[in-house]
């Protein structure tokens, strides 16, 4: 089978990590590379722990650094939220690789160069790296066959009312990458929030028996811890909708619809407001369900692919 070439890019973080390894169990997906932008934790940690996830999920493909902090904004990461390591939960094995000598950019920039086919872009962190290649880089947009983003909310924000956290980092990047002219999957708060994973459903991963499952049963029992804190009875597994959305778009519901990016605004920055009238100005398909059952068992096969 031809398996469809992706980029991953992400702030690695729990979600992001089990986002990763349904791209690495996926038949239809050849990761040509994994590239990192602060976001959950800073640069370095982000990084460190994106070596951890590709050698504990076998994907084989180089790891660049990304950007520091946003295009123009002031850094902003979300500190402990996903624990001290960012992947707290879990022991991982030091990584058995290194890290590539280019910056996350370069590389980008080198496997579209090199790319027989454009290759789908999934970004499940603030869309640093993603802007910057464009504006770096412009002439290999037709190279880019589609992004495949976690941010935004049409209905809601998280980190602050307005605005969802991946967007809010870095809304400058945002508004580069959604008008940029390149199609647009946004797996947003409409439907991340809905992607909820449930005790019942941890313990159907634990109970694969591998030492996989324990890890990620583990990053999902502290996932849970904090957002119980929150109120949540489920446990919002947004980064995973990114992939998935690609891997088995009939689990979503999804609308064409013309989003912009709020980059003014004392209190609405970082807001994604989607028009779905404005056919003639469509530049993104936003999710807005899930089927979370099936949604949860893709989840459960893709960790018993780990013995
Ligand atoms: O708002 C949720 C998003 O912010 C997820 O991608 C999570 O990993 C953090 O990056
Ligand atoms: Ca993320």
């Amino acid at each position: 089978m031809n398996r469809m070439p992706v980029i991953l890019d992400g702030d690695p973080g729990h979600d992001d990590a089990i986002a990763w390894m349904l791209a690495a169990v996926s038949p239809e997906l050849e990761i040509r590379a994994v590239t990192t932008v602060a976001g959950n934790k800073d640069i370095e940690n982000v990084t460190k722990n994106a070596l951890s996830i590709c050698s504990l999920f076998g994907i084989d493909a180089p790891v660049a650094r990304g950007a520091h902090g946003p295009l123009v904004a002031a850094p902003v990461t979300a500190g402990n939220f996903h624990g001290e390591t960012g992947l707290d939960g879990a022991e991982l094995p030091p990584p058995g690789i290194r890290l590539s000598g280019y910056s996350a950019v370069e590389l980008m920039a080198r496997v579209l160069e090199q790319s027989g086919e454009p290759v789908t872009i999934i970004g499940t962190g603030a869309e640093t790296n993603l802007a910057a290649l464009l504006l770096w880089r412009p002439e290999l947009k037709k190279k880019i066959r589609a992004f495949y983003i976690m941010g935004g909310g049409i209905e809601t924000g998280n980190w602050v009312p307005a605005a969802e956290f991946n967007i809010l980092v870095d809304p400058e990047a945002a508004d580069i990458v959604f008008s940029s002219g390149i199609p647009v999957v946004m797996a947003g708060l409409d439907v991340t929030e809905k992607a909820l994973v449930y005790p019942e459903d941890v313990e159907r991963i634990r109970a694969a028996g591998s030492r996989v499952s324990a890890i990620v049963a583990g990053w999902l029992d502290f996932f849970g811890k904090t957002h119980a804190a929150m109120g949540y009875k489920g446990w919002p597994l947004h980064d995973p909708c990114a992939v998935m959305a690609l891997t088995h778009p009939e689990l979503f519901d999804m609308r064409d619809a013309c989003v912009r990016i709020e980059t003014g605004g004392m209190y609405t920055r970082g807001r994604t407001l989607a028009d779905f009238e404005a056919a003639e100005s469509f530049n993104a398909k936003v999710l807005l369900s899930v089927d979370r059952r099936a949604f949860v068992d893709e989840l459960v096969k893709a960790v018993r692919v780990y013995r």
